[in-house]
C-alpha cells in the first residue's frame, strides 16, 4: 500500500524536474547558440558583420524578427502560427559570412536553411518540415550585379532576383537579354539551381543552359569556382535543386541578343467561344513546334459568377520581333486564335518583362519597379504542382478536366510550350 502512495508522488516530481529542466534548456539555448554561433563567426572571417544589421531573433525584437521572416517568404502557408520558426536569422554581407556559417552550423550542429528569393513552392528556404532546431542564412544582402555587355556576360549574387538582373541588363543595352523566369521576384540562387525556365528558352534555353561559371560554397566551407569545383560538379549545380551540393553565392551567365522590338499579345477565349476545345487542340498540336521565336503559354482562370461560372482561357504572347512578322507565324501556323494586329502591342525587352510579369498590363508601373524586389502577387497562401505531357490531352481528358477546374473558387494553371532549343538539350 504504502509503495503504491508513494510512487505517484516520485513520478510528479521527476514531472517537474524534467519540465524544469527542459525549460532552462529551451530558454538559455537559443541566446547561447547565437552567442556560440557569433564567437565561432568571430573564429572564421576577418571581415566585420554588424549584429543589428545581420542577426534577428525573436528575443532581440520579435516585431522586426517577423518582418524579416515575411520579407521575401512567398507562401503565407508556411508563416502562420503553427509552423516553426528559427532560433534566429542571419544575413551575411560578405562572402567570408557565408562560408563561416557553414562551419559553425556544422561545429555547433544546428540544421540552417538557405533563402535566396523565397520562393520555394513548399518554403524550405524558410520552414522547417521536420521538428528540429534551424537557423536561416539569408542571402538578401549579396544582390550585386555586374553586367559586361562587352564580355557578353554578367555576374549576379545568390541574393538579386531574376528583376532586377533583367533591369540591370536593360541598363545597359536594349538589344541584349538573359534566358530565366518570368516571375520577376525570383531569387538568383535557388531559381538557377533547379534549371529556370522563361520566356526565351525556346530559343536559347534555360538560365541553367547558359551558365558559364559560378561560386559556391560547400559543406566545408570551401569558396570555389568552375575551375577549383570540376566539370562534374559544376554538371551537377545547374539542375540538381537547391540546398544540393552546397550555397551558391554568384552565377555567371551568358547574355543573349534580343530585338529592339518585340511584339506581345493576350487572346482569351471563354469555355463557349472554344465549344470543342478547337483552339485548345490545335495549342497542344502546334505550340512546341512554332517558330522559336514565339513563346504562347495559356492561362486557365476562374471567370463569372454563379450563374455564369466559366474557365477563361487567355493566350499570352511573347514574339521576337515585329507585329508583321508575328501575324505571318499566326496566320500560317495558328488561324484558329484569330489573333489580329490590333491585338498586338511592340515595345522592347525590359517592357516585355513587365507586361509578362503580373503587374497591371492597363497601368504598368515603371520598369523601376523591378528594383524593389517585391512580388508583384503579394501575400498568397497557395499549393502549387508541376507536370509535363508529353502527348497532347485529348478532348475527353480536357472535358474533366475543366470539370474538376470548375468546382474550385480560385484557381490558376499555367501550360507552358517546350519545343526549339528545349529538344535540342538531351
Ligand atoms: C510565383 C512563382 C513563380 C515562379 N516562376 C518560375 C518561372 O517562371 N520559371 C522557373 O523556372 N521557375 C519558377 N518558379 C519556381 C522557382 O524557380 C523555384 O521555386 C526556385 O527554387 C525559387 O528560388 P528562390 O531563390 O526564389 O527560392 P528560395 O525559397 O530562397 O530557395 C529555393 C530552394 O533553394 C535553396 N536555396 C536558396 N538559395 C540557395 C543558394 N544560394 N544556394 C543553394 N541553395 C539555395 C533553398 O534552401 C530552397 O531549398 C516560380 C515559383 C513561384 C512561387
Ligand atoms: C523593433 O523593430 C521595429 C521595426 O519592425 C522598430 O520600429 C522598433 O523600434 C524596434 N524596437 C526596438 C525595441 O528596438
Ligand atoms: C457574367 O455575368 C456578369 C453580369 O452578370 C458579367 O459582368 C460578366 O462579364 C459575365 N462573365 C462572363 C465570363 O461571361
Amino acid at each position: 500500500m504504502g509503495v503504491s502512495k508513494l510512487s505517484p508522488a516520485i513520478s510528479y516530481i521527476s514531472f517537474i524536474a524534467l519540465y524544469f529542466s527542459f525549460y532552462t534548456v529551451a530558454s538559455t539555448s537559443s541566446n547561447s547558440l547565437q552567442d556560440d554561433f557569433i564567437n565561432c563567426l568571430h573564429q572564421n572571417t576577418n571581415v566585420d558583420f554588424p549584429l543589428e544589421k545581420t542577426f534577428f531573433t525573436p528575443q532581440s525584437n520579435a516585431s522586426l524578427f517577423i518582418e524579416v521572416l515575411k520579407s521575401t517568404a512567398q507562401n503565407q502557408r508556411y508563416l502562420t502560427k503553427s509552423m516553426p520558426k528559427p532560433e534566429f536569422i542571419f544575413k551575411p554581407v560578405h562572402e567570408s559570412h557565408v562560408q563561416a556559417s557553414i562551419i559553425c552550423s556544422k561545429k555547433l550542429g544546428i540544421h540552417h536553411h538557405v533563402r535566396s528569393g523565397g520562393h520555394d513552392y513548399e518554403g524550405l528556404s524558410y520552414v522547417s518540415h521536420i521538428e528540429t532546431p534551424f537557423i536561416i542564412i539569408d542571402l538578401s544582402k549579396l544582390r550585386q550585379i555586374n553586367v559586361d555587355i562587352e564580355d557578353n556576360s554578367v555576374w549576379v549574387q545568390a541574393g538579386a532576383t531574376v528583376g532586377e538582373l533583367y533591369y540591370r541588363i536593360s541598363e545597359k543595352s536594349k538589344i541584349h537579354g538573359c534566358p530565366a523566369g518570368i516571375y520577376p521576384s525570383l531569387g538568383i540562387g535557388g531559381h538557377i539551381t533547379g534549371g529556370a525556365y522563361g520566356s526565351l528558352m525556346r530559343k536559347y534555353g534555360l538560365a541553367a543552359d547558359n551558365v558559364l561559371d559560378a561560386k559556391i560554397v560547400d559543406a566545408n566551407g570551401k569558396l570555389l569556382d568552375r575551375t577549383a569545383m570540376g566539370e562534374d560538379m559544376f554538371w551537377a549545380i545547374r539542375g540538381g535543386a537547391g540546398g544540393s551540393f552546397g550555397i551558391i553565392l554568384s552565377w555567371k551567365i551568358n547574355l543573349v541578343p534580343v530585338p529592339q522590338t518585340l511584339t506581345v499579345f493576350t487572346v482569351t477565349k471563354t469555355l463557349d467561344q472554344d465549344a470543342g476545345f478547337k483552339i485548345l487542340s490545335k495549342w497542344q498540336q502546334v505550340a512546341d513546334k512554332l517558330v522559336e521565336e514565339l513563346f504562347l503559354r495559356v492561362f486557365f482562370t476562374i471567370a463569372g459568377n454563379n450563374e455564369n461560372k466559366t474557365v477563361a482561357m487567355s493566350y499570352i504572347g511573347q514574339f521576337l520581333g515585329d507585329k508583321g512578322n508575328l501575324m505571318e507565324v499566326m496566320n500560317k501556323g495558328f488561324p484558329e486564335l484569330g489573333l489580329s494586329m490590333k491585338d498586338c502591342i511592340e515595345m522592347n525587352w525590359i517592357e516585355s518583362i513587365m507586361y509578362s510579369s503580373g503587374f497591371s498590363t492597363t497601368t504598368p508601373p515603371p520598369p523601376e519597379v523591378l528594383l524593389q524586389a517585391k512580388s508583384p502577387i503579394g501575400e498568397v497562401y497557395f499549393k502549387a504542382k508541376s507536370d509535363f505531357a508529353k502527348e497532347p490531352i485529348p478532348i475527353l481528358g480536357l472535358k474533366g478536366m475543366i470539370k474538376k477546374f470548375l468546382e474550385e473558387n480560385a484557381a490558376l494553371m499555367i501550360w507552358t510550350p517546350y519545343g526549339g532549343m528545349m529538344d535540342k538539350n538531351p
